[in-house]
């Protein structure tokens, strides 16, 4: 692992850490800080985990208008760039929310979030969710949108082509998608002028969505991966008692015991050498996922071990975003092979 020494803090050198080459012949660290604090976490306390995980050696930082804090990651952020750190080496996601996705609301939006942020561009911006479902921060999931609409292609195309706007004005580098679907994703690579550069989908241990995975990657399309831990400190809104925690796993147990690291840490090496992108969140062990994948990898036993304990174990449903009586969170992820009829 290389080292290099920054205000008294051994840190990692960020040219250490894998990149990922998108189809642009862009370059993506493929680890990066995710900033949503499970509204137990305040703004504050993100914006101090930014700046110490950009000290650490991070450069790539997943935000988004709904976690609330982008302000406050914004001071960080410029900070970070003033300190030194060049504008081109950071890797800056935000998320269009899905109260925006009227034509209207898409570029607005994306300045806010870049005012916000203190950037002139974004290297990534990504339509949240494909539901256009307004639903207050920190409803409960049983709570349903009196307006709560289905995937609706030719919407989602208009709103998509605002995104290309957004790349043809130059104030993103790159538009994606997130929470899709393969059937949704078949229609959008149909349809899109400039096609997604990134999906970023729920992918730990217990959920590796196999063949969303496959998709995207024979499609030229980088996954980052979310909840990479299996998100430990989620809101109990987004807990059944069916899930089941990765870090849990004996399997899990067992590799971090013999590489004398944190279960966490296995998640995240395994996630980096499977070929998604983890955006970790974490405000005190950042610099131990971050060092997790600078350091020795897994064997390939060991990674032949964690793909068996898959569980198809989905932590996000999404149940706020069903749109009428008698469905179940299963509707919302195309689960026969077809977009879910309206
Ligand atoms: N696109 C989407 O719809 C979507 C949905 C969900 C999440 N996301 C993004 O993905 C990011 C990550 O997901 P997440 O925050 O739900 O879950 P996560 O990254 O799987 O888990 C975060 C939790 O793990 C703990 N943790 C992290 N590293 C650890 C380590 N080495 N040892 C022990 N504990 C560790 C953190 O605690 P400490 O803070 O104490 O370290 C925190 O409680 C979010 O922040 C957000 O940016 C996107």
């Amino acid at each position: 692992m290389k080292l290099v020494s920054q205000s008294g803090l051994v840190s990692i050198d960020p040219a250490s850490i894998p990149q990922r080459r998108l189809y642009t012949g862009a370059t993506m660290p493929a680890i990066g800080l995710g900033t949503f604090g499970s509204d137990h976490v305040t703004p504050a306390q993100v914006a101090d985990a930014v700046l110490g995980a950009a000290a650490a050696g991070y450069r790539h930082f997943d935000c988004a208008s709904v976690y609330g804090n982008e302000p406050e990651v914004g001071v960080s952020l410029e900070s970070i760039i003033t300190g030194g750190v060049k504008r081109e080496e950071l890797w800056v996601t935000s998320k269009l929310w899905n109260d925006k996705h009227g034509e209207d609301d898409v570029i607005a939006s994306c300045r806010k979030s870049l005012a916000d942020l203190r950037l002139g561009y974004l290297d990534l911006y990504l339509v949240h969710w494909p539901f256009p479902n307004f639903h207050p921060p920190g409803c409960d999931v049983s709570s349903r949108s009196a307006d709560a609409k289905p995937y609706i292609h030719e919407n989602y195309m208009k709103t998509w082509r605002k995104m290309e706007e957004l790349v043809d004005l130059g104030l993103v580098r790159h538009i994606g998608t997130s929470n899709m679907t393969i059937p949704k994703l078949k229609l959008v690579l149909r349809d899109a002028r400039i096609k997604p550069a990134v999906n970023e989908m729920e992918i730990h241990p217990h959920f590796q969505q196999p063949e969303l995975f496959q998709f995207v990657i024979e499609n030229g399309i980088q996954a980052i991966g979310y909840c990479p831990i299996g998100s430990p400190g989620r809101p109990e809104r987004d807990r059944t008692p069916e899930d089941t925690a990765p870090t849990d796993d004996p399997v899990i147990a067992k590799i971090a015991q013999r590489h004398g690291i944190h279960p966490a840490v296995v998640c995240i090496k395994w996630a980096v050498q499977r070929g998604q992108t983890p955006i970790p969140f974490s405000i005190n062990n950042y610099r131990a996922n971050l060092a997790g994948v600078a350091g020795d990898p897994l064997s390939e036993d060991e990674i032949l071990e964690i793909a068996a304990i898959d569980r198809n174990c989905r932590l996000i449903k999404g149940q706020v975003f069903l749109w009428k009586d008698g469905q179940t969170w299963e509707d919302l992820w195309d689960i026969h092979g077809v977009v879910t009829p309206p």
